[in-house]
């Protein structure tokens, strides 16, 4: 880790910093740290590389699994793992960080909440010589040596994926088709991405119009909340592309209350591809599901381990993805692992 070892200068003046920022940040709503086998705290002994991972929070089906992922591999791979949910919230991301900081961890690895807002805490922990590698969400930092890599899917491709798909549904219409979009948390990277991968695509047929796009927060009951807005203020809706398949599901119950079948009198693009929405594409009640690959797990790890040992690694590592059509998910239902 010789080239993340700071100036001496600048370590000194990180330890200051962290004991002012630890002593103004005890109170409220802190994030939950646990250690590798979930118990609260973590241990203090250092036998092992020691990965500070600070997770979104539990928002969705794919966030469940990506946190299963991360910590069996952790498991694994024998590193000690010091886990902090931070409950859908940037503040509790960066007390995460300073405390990892602070208990000078080998590794921090994090998906950032939303894009903006990181370069200090980033540059404290580059201060302090800890690598940093982000996981599924990406910043919008524009100094990327504050951190190692970015190992993730291509939000926009997502977007554009699904666009494509409604281009190719919709190529003889002659009347206008109404969309209606479910985004994901506001300011985060694959709610900014995939709502420009679809308008990007869909922009070059005049007939595809987004009559309404609000955030669901990525979840299932905010999902269904915003639909039933989307049904009340618009009587005719043709298209719902949610930004993930818990919001589609939120969404499905909306639109079956509403008297209206799922699938066949409003079309559903979502992304993901976890189980509930596979067997809800499975129903025919989801038209098309853009994969997000939650199970980034063994990758980080290997990355982790590269970086303890000072090995070249790539500045942005793309997972590979799939789509599903409704015939698509009923075969592979059966072996979806998440
Ligand atoms: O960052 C990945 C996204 O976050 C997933 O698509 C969504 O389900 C999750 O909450």
């Amino acid at each position: 880790m010789k080239r993340w070892m700071g100036k001496m200068g600048s370590m000194v003046a990180l330890a200051l910093s962290i004991t002012l920022l630890g002593a103004c940040s005890n109170g409220g709503d802190a994030p939950k740290e646990t250690d590798s086998a979930g118990n609260p705290g973590g241990s203090s002994a250092k036998s092992s590389i020691v990965l500070g991972f600070s997770q979104v929070g539990a928002e969705s089906g794919w966030r469940t699994a990506n946190t299963k992922s991360i910590q069996e591999s952790a498991k694994e791979a024998g590193f000690t793992l010091k886990f902090s949910d931070a409950q859908q919230k940037q503040e509790n991301q960066i007390k995460a960080l300073r405390s990892f900081i602070q208990q000078k961890v080998d590794v921090i690895s994090f998906s950032p909440v939303v894009e903006s807002g990181w370069d200090t805490v980033l540059k404290e922990a580059k201060d302090a010589g800890i690598p940093v590698v982000l996981t599924d969400r990406a910043v919008d930092s524009k100094d990327s040596s504050l951190y190692v890599t970015f190992l993730g899917s291509d939000f926009v491709e997502e977007g554009r994926k699904a666009g494509q798909w409604l281009v190719d549904q919709y190529k003889d219409a002659t009347e206008e088709v109404n969309i209606v979009e479910l985004q994901g948390t506001t300011g985060s990277a694959p709610a900014n991405d995939r709502m420009a991968g679809f308008a990007e695509v869909i922009a070059g047929n005049p007939n595809l119009k987004v009559i309404a796009s609000q955030t669901g927060d990525f979840t299932r009951a905010k999902g269904k909340e915003v639909m039933q807005a989307f049904l009340k203020a618009h009587k005719k809706i043709d298209v719902l592309y949610a930004h993930n398949d818990d919001m589609a599901l939120g969404a499905i119950q909306a639109i079956e209350a509403a008297g209206l079948k799922p699938g066949v009198d409003i079309k559903i693009i979502s992304v993901d591809a976890v189980k509930d929405g596979m067997q809800a594409a499975s129903e025919g009640k989801i038209n098309f599901i853009v994969e997000c690959n939650p199970l980034l797990g063994p990758q980080l790890m290997d990355i982790v381990q590269s970086v303890v040992d000072d090995k070249a690694v790539e500045a942005r590592i793309v997972v590979d993805e799939t789509t599903f059509t409704s015939e698509q998910a009923k075969q592979a239902l059966p072996e979806r692992q998440y």
